[in-house]
């Protein structure tokens, strides 16, 4: 079986998945520098590192030192399970003289690792990870999740997607939870402020809304949802996500804005967690 070398804030994930723990220490000289050090025998030993890409500026360097430090020590294999992959959204040049980064970031990471194992990547206009990451790639999806949530929880649900990326999730989760859908249009001006088009729903008051999106950040995506989806008379709204970014106050902001429920999947630890991964990983741990 994979010998997990788990980040330090995904331990609560790894305890969950049956693969032993190697171990290893990561820490920093008085200069700011990091030593990782690897105290488990690899040699000849399919390997894995878990560490979701959030905040990824200060993970990267440790990352790269370790998966690197198990090939010399012998691994045969060293995987990357990163259940959320970051620098995905710059996927162009949005304005003059941006770097690409979702590109730059593959091209960085690509030649430390045989494998890299992911959960709902922000794929729109690359169709595949293969198409930027040159090792073996495998995209998991927690939309199955999703649907089950959905099931266990919501009378009459009506998925809603706040956007065109959103789309290809969205229609999965309706189609398993045998629910219809909308799949509304967005404009982002900046950072944090979105324009979302929502088409009169008067004739749907019998159904529940649940808003889907593969990542929830500064939450101006599904703040401004829900906002039009309650000048329209919903009060019973859901906000379901894959990934629980919340930058700053997102989270706060987002549950002032009046919705019943946010949940999102433990990709990364977070108080809103509530559907688990592990069923999704455990299969790739053999
Ligand atoms: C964008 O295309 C993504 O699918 C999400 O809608 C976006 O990342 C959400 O960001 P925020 O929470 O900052 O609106």
């Amino acid at each position: 079986m994979t010998l997990l070398f788990a980040f330090p804030e995904q331990m609560p994930l790894a305890h969950t998945l049956p693969a032993p723990l190697g171990e290893w220490t990561w820490r920093h000289f008085p200069d700011g520098e990091s030593l990782v050090q690897v105290h488990t025998p690899v040699s000849g030993k399919d390997t894995a590192i878990l560490c979701s890409l959030n905040q990824p500026d200060e993970k990267t360097l440790p990352l790269l030192f370790l998966a690197r430090t198990l090939k010399d020590l012998g691994a045969r294999k060293v995987t990357l399970i990163a259940p959320y992959l970051g620098y995905m959204r710059q996927d162009i040049r949005f304005h003059p003289g941006e770097a690409v980064t979702a590109d730059l970031y593959a091209d960085l990471l690509s030649p430390y690792l045989d494998a890299l194992i992911t959960i709902d990547p922000h794929l729109h206009r690359h169709p595949r990870l293969e198409d930027i990451y040159r090792c073996e790639c495998t995209v998991l999806s927690a939309t199955s999740l999703m649907a089950q949530w959905i099931v266990q929880h919501v009378a009459a649900p009506m998925i809603i997607g706040p956007d065109q990326e959103s789309h290809q999730w969205v229609a999965r989760i309706a189609d398993e939870a045998k629910a219809p859908y909308a799949v509304l249009s967005k404009t982002r001006h900046s950072d944090h402020e979105v324009d979302i088009q929502l088409p009169e729903m008067a004739t749907r008051q019998h159904v529940t809304p649940v808003i889907i999106d593969d990542i929830i950040s500064t939450a101006g995506t599904m703040i401004k949802t829900v906002e039009l989806l309650r000048d329209q008379g919903f009060s019973t709204i859901y906000c379901l996500a894959t990934h629980a970014l919340f930058a700053g106050e997102a989270y706060t902001h987002l549950q002032a804005a009046g919705v019943t429920r946010i949940v999102t999947a433990d990709t990364l630890p977070h108080a809103s967690n509530g559907m688990a991964i592990a069923t999704l990983l455990t299969p790739h741990l053999g």
